[in-house]
């Protein structure tokens, strides 16, 4: 029997050691650039190949999974698979696996970031400098908000969630969370459960660290955010459509909450253009899992994932259990 072909959506340069496991396998075509390849071109990459191993950032839709009738698995590299149409792939028997627990301590280091970021207005004083506008220390220059001792209320207490909450505690910040329901581990994170809209009253800083699915779309809306303090700081880690940008641009402008710190954006790579004329906001371009060590992480799990798959072994990150027919 032929080996298995697998195409990845970007050049794979930078993970030789991933790609050697996918070699393994069978013969790794790669796109040639990072960008994401226009659908009909995917479409016809795909049409012979028996795994698929996109990243986080490229869609992969039903029309593409339908012009594959050989593919076995989509092996994601990412923890969000919200850009893959896994109904799609589940209704015809293909397992998607991602990569979660590998870029959890990276991407809370980068809600940290943002948090020090928007609080202490380092965007701001980026621009103040390299705009030749600072003149010498003054007493009122900047002056921003402290994290250290402030209320941190984290939306999604899942391992990044976590991961945030364990940082708080060498600010002495106090920790809130909202889930579904309360978790058992919260407390030994000193993390304390509020509804929604308690967390939203109390916190000082709002972090989102949930997955996009059809109930977290539009989780932070209009209302949502007026419940929040006009010093308070929204921070979303996770997907752009979980939080309504029109609804944070007017609540930004209207000085209903203070600032906010956001790596993701509902319709990336754009977004909402108030957001680019809000000084008190600090914009990052969805690179929370973005360090050389995960993204080596993020590729190896994902190659693994799919090597597994195809080797008709359960993949360790199955995401759609109900596809997996085994070998
Ligand atoms: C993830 O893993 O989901 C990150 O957002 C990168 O896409």
């Amino acid at each position: 029997m032929a080996e298995p072909r697998i195409f990845v959506t970007w050049p794979m340069e930078l993970e030789p050691e991933a790609r050697a496991i996918l070699e393994r396998a069978g013969p790794v075509e790669t796109s040639p650039s990072e960008d994401e390849l226009p659908e009909t071109e995917l479409a016809r990459r795909v049409a012979g190949v028996e795994a698929l191993v996109p990243t986080g950032a490229h869609r992969v839709p039903e029309s593409v999974i339908a012009a594959a009738p050989r593919l076995r698995v989509i092996a994601v590299a990412a923890v969000g698979y919200n850009l893959v149409d896994v109904a799609a792939a589940t209704r015809r028997g293909i397992p998607v696996t991602n990569t979660p627990g590998v870029l959890t301590e990276t991407t809370a280091d980068m809600a940290w970031a943002l948090m020090l970021a928007v609080a202490r207005r380092l965007g701001e004083g980026e621009r103040f400098v390299r705009a030749g506008r600072w003149r010498g220390v003054t007493w009122s220059l900047l002056l921003g908000r402290d994290v250290h001792g402030a209320t941190l209320g984290i939306i999604g207490l899942g391992r990044i969630g976590k991961a945030v909450a364990r940082r708080a505690q060498g600010f002495r910040m106090r920790v809130l969370y909202h889930n579904r329901r309360p978790d058992p581990e919260a407390s030994a994170l000193g993390a304390e459960y509020r509804s929604k809209e308690d967390l939203l009253r109390e916190a000082d800083f709002v972090v989102v660290t949930l997955p996009l699915t059809p109930e977290t779309r539009g989780l932070i809306g209009e209302a949502e955010l007026r419940r929040m303090k006009p010093t308070a700081h929204l921070i979303n880690i996770a997907r752009g459509p979980i939080v309504d940008e029109g609804a944070l641009v007017r609540a930004l402008r209207e000085g209903r909450i203070a600032g906010a710190g956001l790596d993701v954006f509902e319709n990336e790579p754009a977004m909402h253009p108030g957001l680019l004329e809000l000084e008190q906001v600090v914009l990052a371009p969805h690179i929370g899992s973005a360090s050389r060590a995960t993204r080596l992480a993020m590729a190896t799990r994902a190659a693994e994932n799919c090597v597994a798959a195809l080797a008709g072994t359960r993949p360790p990150n199955l995401v759609n259990p109900d596809a997996w027919r085994g070998a």
